[in-house]
């Protein structure tokens, strides 16, 4: 019998130790938006988590953002990178912080992160190569978080999400087509949608994560939700870590149609991608630290 949504979203939300982000993290996410907020604040508040400090330093003095001088405080690279790209550091250093130990199911959790941090910065690419500059921070942070539903179901229902892995691996499917098969109207995109709810992240974040595999059903964030679904499949198509499938899923046909996605525009989308990862290398060995 398909498992029931309604059901596993209960069983999943009564976890006790589901994982959460540190309070500094949901409390900028929730400031950056805030227009009188200024930069001595939000650098107070991260500097209150030495730890996370350190990498959010160590991020924005790598070649990523190309800066000549070295950026010595968190205040510093506030004022300097502007509120938008501390977000992004601080969102990638803290997911991995939460989300680092090997999981129950078998999810490679190294090998997850690299796909997702690929992602992210496809994400990104491709909505500058929209030329939708000013959604770019966002659409990392979609990419960033978009398979995070895998996780929790790897870590917390592994009897469930372990034989899918597997079957898909065996068939050669996508884990959405399994998922598709045995459970009732959902998926790992939604699981993670919950999470993201349940961490009080902003409603686009919510709508990037459960909208990734059918950007056809939302037509609220349109334009971030299909950046994300193309960030994943250009991810994939570079071959940049795994998500736990290795199969190459089809460009939704609303999203070709209405993005006008050509091969010219595809190739030029996938430069981009190749030049933000060949800059990344400070956030993908953040993972090995
Ligand atoms: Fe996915
Ligand atoms: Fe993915």
């Amino acid at each position: 019998m398909p498992i029931d949504a309604k059901k596993l979203r209960t069983a999943i939300e009564s976890i006790n130790d589901l994982p959460t982000l540190p309070s500094v993290v949901t409390q900028i996410m929730g400031r950056l938006g805030n227009p009188s907020t200024n930069a001595a604040d939000i650098g107070r508040l991260i500097e209150q988590d030495q730890a996370l400090s350190g990498k959010v330093l160590r991020l924005v003095n790598s070649a990523y953002y190309g800066f000549p001088k070295q950026i010595k405080s968190v205040r510093h690279a506030v004022v300097i990178l502007g509120f938008n790209k501390i977000r992004t550091s601080i969102m990638t250093a803290s997911v991995f912080e939460t989300f680092k130990k090997e999981t129950a199911g078998g999810l490679d959790i190294k090998r997850f992160w690299q796909h997702s941090l690929g992602a992210a910065l496809a994400s990104k690419a491709t909505a500058e190569a929209f030329g939708a500059v000013q959604l770019a921070e966002d659409a990392f942070i979609g990419g960033l978080l978009h398979d995070i539903g895998k996780i929790v179901m790897d870590q917390f229902q592994p009897a469930i999400f372990g034989p899918i892995v597997k079957f898909a691996a065996e068939r050669k499917l996508l884990i959405t087509e399994v998922e598709a098969k045995v459970m009732s109207g959902f998926n790992h995109a939604a699981v993670g949608s919950w999470l993201i709810e349940k961490w009080r992240l902003p409603n686009e974040v919510v709508r990037m994560v459960a909208g990734h595999h059918a950007p056809h059903r939302y037509s609220e964030e349109r334009e971030l939700v299909a950046f994300v679904h193309i960030g994943d499949i250009l991810a994939r198509a570079l071959g940049v870590g795994s998500g736990g499938d290795n199969c190459m899923p089809a460009f939704d046909p609303a999203v070709t149609a209405s993005f006008r996605l050509d091969r010219d525009f595809l190739d030029r989308c996938v430069e981009r991608v190749i030049l933000e990862i060949g800059r990344a290398g400070e956030f993908f060995s953040l993972l090995s630290s």
